[in-house]
Formats: C-alpha cells, structure tokens, sequence
C-alpha cells in the first residue's frame, strides 16, 4: 500500500532535515503506527505520504502509484491533528460540503457521527462543539467518502476513555472492512491494543519496526513473582519462567503458603519504546 525509500526532507527554512533516511513499507489492511515523541517528525512524514509537502529525495510510492497520481484523494482519507471546521455551519452542513469533494461511495455522515456518539450534534454549529467533539466529527470527515486508506494523526489526543474506546472501536470495524489505516500517536496503550506493527520514530528516523506481540514477548522478563504469605508475614520469590515445573521451593510455596498473587512481568510499549530508543514519550 505504502513504500518509502531512503526518505530524507528537509523544510525550506531549516538546515536540518526533520526525516531522515527513513524506510519503511505498510501493506494492504493493515493498522500500521507511527510512535514518537512531539517533534519527532510523525506529521511531517504523513503529509509527504499524502502529497501535501514536496521536494523531498527519496521514493514514495502511495496506493501503489507515486504521490498524488489520478484519483489520489478519492482513495485516502486523511484526519489532521487539529480539527479544521467552518465555524457558523452545522456538523451536517460541514460534512456535506466536504463530501461534494468527492465522487463515489459516500457514508451516511449521520451514521458515522452516530457511531461516534455526536447524534444529537448533528444539526448543532461547530462553534458549539467541545475539543473532544470537534476531534470525533474530524474522524467522521475522514472515512466519509469511504475511502481504502486513511491517515489518521493523534485520533484519540484529548479524549477521555469513554470516547477512545469509541474510536478504537470504530478503527477495528474499519480494519475489519479491509481498509488499511496509518495512525500516529503517543499514546501507548492505542498503538498497543490497535496497531499490527509500530514504527518507533526519533528525531526524524525510524528506530525499529515490529508488531507490538512480538516486542512484548522480546523484552518481557521471563520471570514469574510469587507473593504469598508465611507465618504470618508476606514475601515474594522470583522464579525463571522457563523451569518453573521443576523448581521445587516453587511447589513447596504453592503447596504450603497462603497465595497472595502470581504474576509475570509484562513490559509495556512505553517502557520497549525507552529501552529501545534511550527517549521518552512526552
Ligand atoms: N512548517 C514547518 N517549518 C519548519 N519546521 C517545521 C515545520 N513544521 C514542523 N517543523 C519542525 O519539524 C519537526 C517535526 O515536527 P512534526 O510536526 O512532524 O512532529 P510530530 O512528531 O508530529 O510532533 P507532535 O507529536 O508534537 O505532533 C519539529 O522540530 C518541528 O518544529
Ligand atoms: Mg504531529
């Protein structure tokens, strides 16, 4: 769906380029993350991907074809960071204005924003709608001409857990129709629960890239804690996850002790993201 080679932008003012040298390639119907800390270059690369900024040295390849080829903005949907709404017209109005734009296979913007929880906005002005609302009915906007494949920047910042798990939920059901979704974001625990694979991006490059299962696998500690109470007193033993059918002190705690609780050490994606990148999130 997407190929980047040897990506490098600079911004016409700068010295310094903001993307370097960045590989990467997302397949068809996939969720695909980019995760880095603010400045890091995430919206930056996604508006090359969708031909907004030019005159960078590399190859991109979108939808198969180079940047902005015929019939590009029919097929991509795009959500900004920052909403961007006409004021003084209703949720509808804006929706549809933004949806003469388009030819072909256009949702009900009444359903969508339903499924975003916003039904009863539907005829209410934008300059009456919260951070929060204003950030759902840009996620509507964005899958209105039912497009194959949609950026998506920061779609849950701002958000409070009732309304992200809105959109979690509304990103699965778009991924299960087949379509292929590119989501920035630092929020972890999105990227963990949505993304097929992430892309973790400093300073302009991209560091690695993996399906988050499997970077939790690799840097989990294979160690099982044990905390249970003897004679009174509560403690805590490590044992090696990989032996643990043998370890007999292990059966004897099980057997004699009063169990507390059993648990492994689960790294989250934050803390694979520190370990591999030496950076914070925020
Ligand atoms: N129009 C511009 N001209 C010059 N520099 C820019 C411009 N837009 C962004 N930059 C710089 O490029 C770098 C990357 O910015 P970008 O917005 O791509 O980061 P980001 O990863 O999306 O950050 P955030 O998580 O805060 O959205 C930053 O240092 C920023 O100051
Ligand atoms: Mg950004």
């Amino acid at each position: 769906m997407i190929q980047v080679q040897d990506l490098t932008f600079t911004y016409p003012k700068n010295v310094e380029p903001t993307i370097q040298d960045i590989n990467v390639s997302i397949d068809e119907g996939e969720i695909f993350g980019f995760l880095g800390p603010s400045g890091a270059g995430k919206s930056t690369l996604q508006k090359i991907l969708i031909g907004v900024l030019k005159g960078y040295k590399g190859d991109v390849t979108v939808l198969h074809h180079k940047v902005k080829h015929t019939d590009f903005y029919n097929r991509l949907g795009v959500a900004f960071e920052t909403p961007n709404f006409y004021q003084k017209f209703t949720a509808a109005e804006n929706l549809q204005f933004f949806q003469s734009f388009y030819r072909k296979n256009r949702l009900d913007g009444k359903e969508l924003m339903a499924k975003m929880g916003l039904s009863d906005a539907y005829h209410t002005r934008v300059s009456e709608f919260s951070k929060g609302m204003k950030m759902r009915l840009n996620l509507c906007r964005a899958f209105l001409h039912d497009p194959e494949l949609i950026f998506l920047d920061e779609p849950t910042s701002g958000l409070d857990p009732v309304n992200v798990k809105k959109v979690k939920d509304f990103i699965l059901e778009k991924k299960a129709q087949g379509k292929t979704i590119i989501l920035n974001t630092h929020n972890m625990s999105v990227a963990e629960e949505l993304c097929d694979r992430v892309a973790f991006i400093v300073d302009g490059s991209v560091k690695l890239v993996e399906s988050p299962n499997v970077l939790k696998k690799q840097y989990s500690e294979k160690t099982v804690t044990v905390v249970y109470e003897s004679d009174g007193v509560e403690r805590s033993e490590q044992f090696e996850l990989k032996k643990l059918g043998q370890q007999t002190t292990f059966q004897t705690i099980l057997e004699r002790d009063q169990i507390i609780k059993i648990e492994t050490e689960e790294k989250t994606l934050e803390d694979i993201f520190i370990a591999v990148t030496g950076r914070n999130l925020q």
